[in-house]
């Protein structure tokens, strides 16, 4: 078993007085930066600009940037400390509104809240920092388990496709799709990787193939459209995607583009799995229809390249996620096991179990 170089995208540094210290995902690859977060509003803005993105990475800075929003908050009146707390908490929800991870870090962290109110305020907003660290160390161990629940599905010499970056990036550490290629790699075996480059904000290529060149697994890129020439050139032999949300019934809400590539698999007889942590599914919502789709300003993709491609008298539509039904998915990679041809049964089942 070898080690391989993943970088770290969030952490808190120092104590409660410290800061946010996350990996400024716009700037790469040209450039790899930190940017220290010391208010909430420099980390909303963070998760609105796509410097930190990816449901489960969204989720950890969710839980942090709660901590930076109570930590000046009185610490004598209690009903002003949870006037803040709460304000802080929907200021964060309202960031980007897809990720389930955001909404189930920032609930947990209010029940933190919650089950420590008899404690003196300071201790409180321990008990909270705590929590959020919490939140990452699980989600690195979580990831861990993914990638060596699913690195088998990965087929000796085979070429796996992946979209939109579900790596190391988007999580604590490690990723969920990108996990199960780690960990296959880290047990030795060959495979050759492609990365859909992913208009318009092109996770694929600008973060993706940076992170698992840095592993040293090498990555072929290719544009959105070219998918469907590579499966039939025989190319692929797996696609694992991420997810943002998934349903009850196992719809599964992931980065625009993956819809398309579900039904291009199917079309292929390729195996298309899902790889995510049970903190991304929603169970209140019965199926995928109900998922809120984020979407984004035109400017991503009139500007998409830094220079104008396309003219302002121009209509543009930019919604930043898809929906892919159950019923074209193989199976769906967890911290806890695979669920195989997902729906609303196997998942009751799973999360009962
Ligand atoms: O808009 P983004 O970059 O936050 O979208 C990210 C994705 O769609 C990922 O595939 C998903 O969050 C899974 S990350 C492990």
């Amino acid at each position: 078993v070898t080690t391989l170089n993943i970088p770290r995208t969030i952490e808190w540094i120092g104590q409660l007085d410290g800061c946010v210290r996350l990996i400024d995902q716009t700037l790469l690859p040209t450039e790899f930066k930190f940017l220290d977060c010391t208010d909430l509003e420099t980390l909303r803005e963070a998760i609105v600009s796509l410097r930190v993105r990816g449901a489960p990475a969204i989720g950890v800075a969710g839980a942090m940037g709660l901590v930076l929003g109570i930590r000046t908050a009185s610490d004598s009146d209690p009903a002003e400390f949870n006037k803040q707390l709460h304000a802080a908490a929907d200021r964060l929800a309202s960031s980007r509104p897809t990720a389930v991870n955001l909404f189930w870090a920032l609930d947990r962290m209010k029940s933190c809240a919650e089950s420590n109110a008899a404690q003196p305020i300071p201790d409180i907003k321990e008990a909270l920092l705590r929590e959020a660290m919490a939140i990452r160390d699980e989600d690195a161990r979580t990831c861990r388990a993914i990638g060596e629940n699913g690195h088998d599905l990965i087929p000796e010499g085979g070429g796996v496709l992946t979209h939109c970056n579900a790596g190391s990036l988007a999580t604590a550490e490690y990723g969920t799709a990108l996990a199960l290629m780690y960990s296959a790699r880290e047990h030795g075996r060959r495979f050759e990787v492609f990365a859909d480059e992913t208009r318009p904000l092109l996770q694929g290529s600008r973060l993706t193939a940076w992170e698992l060149g840095k592993a040293g697994i090498q990555t072929t890129v290719l544009c959105d459209n070219m998918a469907a020439q590579l499966m039939k050139e025989g190319r692929i032999q797996i696609v694992i995607t991420g997810a943002d949300r998934i349903a009850a019934n196992g719809d599964v809400a992931n980065k625009i583009g993956t819809y398309g590539l579900a039904v291009l698999a199917r079309a292929h007889a390729i195996p298309f799995y899902v790889a995510a942590p049970r903190s991304t599914f929603d169970l209140t919502l019965e199926n995928g229809d109900q998922i809120p789709i984020e979407t984004r300003s035109s400017a991503e993709i009139r500007e998409g390249f830094g220079r104008i491609t396309a003219p302002a008298s121009a209509n543009f539509y930019s919604p930043a996620f898809d929906v892919t039904p159950a019923g074209y998915l193989s199976a769906i990679v967890t911290e806890q096991g695979v669920i195989w041809s997902p729906c609303s049964q196997k998942i009751r089942e799973f999360f009962s179990a």
